[in-house]
């Protein structure tokens, strides 16, 4: 990766491996997300996920060179995303960044994608 992007300033492969760490375990055993993952076994789920973020905040592109486009709004076609799922996602999402220590600045950088990119994948109407 090239210095100065922002996957090395919040400490670089560590730092996303951690954070997609935190954010598998939860997913393991919540009542929401778990049944929405296909495979019993979550590491290859993780390792996506993992090579997605490094990648989308500059770090090496070993995801696109394994995967292609990302496309994600089409990729998650397949699960029931409503805001339910949604906002389960974030919550995880929002406990696994704090396991890691980023500046203020770098946190709201980061949870503003993260909230973008979770609204974007919405895919189902909100029950009635
Ligand atoms: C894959 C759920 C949001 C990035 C998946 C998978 C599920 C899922 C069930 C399949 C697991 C696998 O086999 O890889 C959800 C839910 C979301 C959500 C419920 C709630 C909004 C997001 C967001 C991002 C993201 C916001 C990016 C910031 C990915 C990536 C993959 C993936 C990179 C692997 C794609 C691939 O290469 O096949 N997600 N997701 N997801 N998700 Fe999400």
């Amino acid at each position: 990766s090239s210095p100065g992007t922002f996957y090395d300033e919040v400490g670089g492969a560590s730092t996303f491996q951690s954070i997609v760490h935190r954010f598998y375990a939860i997913v393991a055993v919540d009542p929401i997300l778990r049944p929405l993952y296909p495979e019993e076994d979550l590491g290859p789920a993780q390792d996506r996920f993992t090579m997605f973020l490094a990648q989308y905040w500059g770090g090496p592109r070993t995801y696109s060179d394994q995967r292609g486009h990302p496309r994600l709004r089409m990729r998650h076609a397949p699960f029931i995303i409503g805001v339910i799922e949604r906002d389960a996602w974030l919550a995880a999402m929002r406990v696994a960044l704090d396991g890691v220590t980023l500046t203020a600045e770098q946190d709201q950088r980061f949870w503003d994608y993260l909230v973008m990119a979770a609204d974007s994948m919405v895919n189902s109407p909100s029950p009635s």
